[in-house]
């Protein structure tokens, strides 16, 4: 099973690290402080597994909770077509004005809440790091969508937040336990899982434990 490491959220310059923007949506602070970050590990395994099969073209890439766009520039660069979705205006914006696009007449996108989207049929559907943020309410309704969308042989790849998680007391959140991360992934096949627990880096007296699975998985036949 392929191993990642992911530099969670450190400070380029002198902002805070992203995940202080993060815990209170502050997504103009958190998409300044993830400027020029290479795409998740998560999303590049994923591309990397359909490098290996045969493909009759673009193949197609839903990025959800695209945020500045950092999937999404590296989906256009090994070629697919991408919509790219988020609730954040700035995110959208953020997305359109980089100088980094390859090919952007691939790149559709939409400003939308996670809890009313509506999903195309897609290969993949990427949701990096922007799972936890749709309303508790809202997320198997969701998370429905999400498998519906994805086509049998396609792709999820992101993560679920667990419930050790910091943010897991803070209302509006999405937590699961890895028992509920395996409901959600019966539809698919494994293909990369990483529990993550590690505890909180401490800046400015703000702690952060995370639990973070991150996840590669392929639909199964229906
Ligand atoms: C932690 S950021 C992740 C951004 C990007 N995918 C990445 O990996 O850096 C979470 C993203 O989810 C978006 N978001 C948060 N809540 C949302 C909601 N309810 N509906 C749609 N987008 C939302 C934010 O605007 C933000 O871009």
């Amino acid at each position: 099973m392929t191993q990642h490491t992911d530099k969670h959220d450190s400070p380029d310059t002198d902002l805070k690290p992203a995940f202080i923007y993060a815990t209170t949506r502050d997504w103009e602070g958190y998409f300044k402080a993830i400027d020029g970050r290479e795409p998740r590990p998560t999303l590049v395994d994923a591309l990397d597994r359909f490098d290996t099969e045969p493909s009759n073209g673009p193949r197609f890439a839903i990025d959800l909770g695209c945020g500045e766009g950092r999937d999404s520039a590296a989906l256009l660069r090994r070629g697919w077509k991408v919509h790219a979705i988020d609730g954040h205006p700035d995110g959208i914006r953020r997305l359109v004005s980089r100088d980094d696009l390859d090919d952007p007449t691939r790149l559709t996108m939409q400003l939308a809440p996670f809890e009313s989207v509506e999903l195309p049929s897609c290969d993949l559907l990427n949701a990096s790091f922007s799972l936890p943020f749709c309303s508790p309410e809202h997320f198997d309704e969701m998370w429905s969508k999400i498998v519906a969308s994805i086509r049998p042989g396609g792709r999820f790849s992101g993560q679920f937040f667990g419930d050790r998680d910091s943010w897991a007391s803070i209302a509006d959140r999405s937590h699961h336990t890895s028992e509920q991360v395996a409901q959600f992934l019966m539809p698919f096949t494994v293909e990369f899982m990483k529990e993550e627990e590690r505890k909180g880096e401490d800046c400015d007296g703000t702690k952060k434990d995370w639990h973070v699975f991150h996840v590669v998985a392929r639909k199964n036949a229906d």
